[in-house]
């Protein structure tokens, strides 16, 4: 009988992050699993969640709960003494082009642990074992949690979990379930 062929992949997964301590329950479990060389790459829409699990995250890296983590919006880059080593949290949504990344510390921060908002503007630079973390707010609770100044009302969002390291168990997180996409 031929040998099963190796995992190469995880299937993605789902999770509903009905309030923000879901989002962050969630980030201190994935904290968990961290390790230095890893790139976690957040994407999704404005105010979807990014900076709230990167500040969660960190919290746990750091043992720290009281850790200042300040969105790097315009420093763009923000690093961090950890247990697992230095980690970088970026936020590239003013980045020019992904050939300013070398003034970034870009390539330090690849042999460390990185956290990336809006990873899609590094292009081609961003580690192609990066492991992705989609944030939505879904459209229903969205529109009917719009105030007339445009902001949205809702806690509710939603992240979906790519390119998870195949040798990496995914952690229990405590509350929510995640559903397995195929
Ligand atoms: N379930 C939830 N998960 C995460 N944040 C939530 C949730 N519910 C409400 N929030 C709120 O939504 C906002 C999310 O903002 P955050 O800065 O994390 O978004 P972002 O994706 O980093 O946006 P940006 O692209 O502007 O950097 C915060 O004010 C947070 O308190
Ligand atoms: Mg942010």
């Amino acid at each position: 009988m031929p040998s099963p062929k190796p995992l190469t992949h995880r299937p993605p997964r789902h999770f509903r992050l009905p309030t923000q301590e879901a989002t962050e329950s969630l980030a201190r479990a994935l904290a968990g699993t961290a390790r230095p060389g890893d790139c976690w790459a957040l994407s999704g829409e404005m105010g979807s969640g990014k900076s709230t699990f990167a500040r969660a995250f960190l919290r746990a890296l750091t043992q720290n709960s009281a850790l200042e983590v300040p969105s790097p919006t315009f420093s763009l880059v923000q690093p961090y003494e950890t247990p697992v080593g230095p980690a970088y949290h970026y936020d590239l949504w003013r980045l020019e082009g992904p050939e300013s990344l070398a003034e970034l510390a870009w390539d330090e921060a690849c042999a460390g642990l990185m956290l990336v908002e809006w990873p899609e503007r590094a292009e081609d630079c961003l580690p192609p074992d990066a492991v992705q973390l989609i944030f939505s707010i879904p459209v229903p609770e969205k529109a009917s949690g719009l105030k007339d100044s445009g902001e949205v009302e809702t806690q509710m969002r939603e992240v979906t979990v790519r390119n998870w390291p195949p040798e990496r168990a995914f952690p229990e997180v405590a509350g929510l379930s995640g559903a397995a996409l195929s």
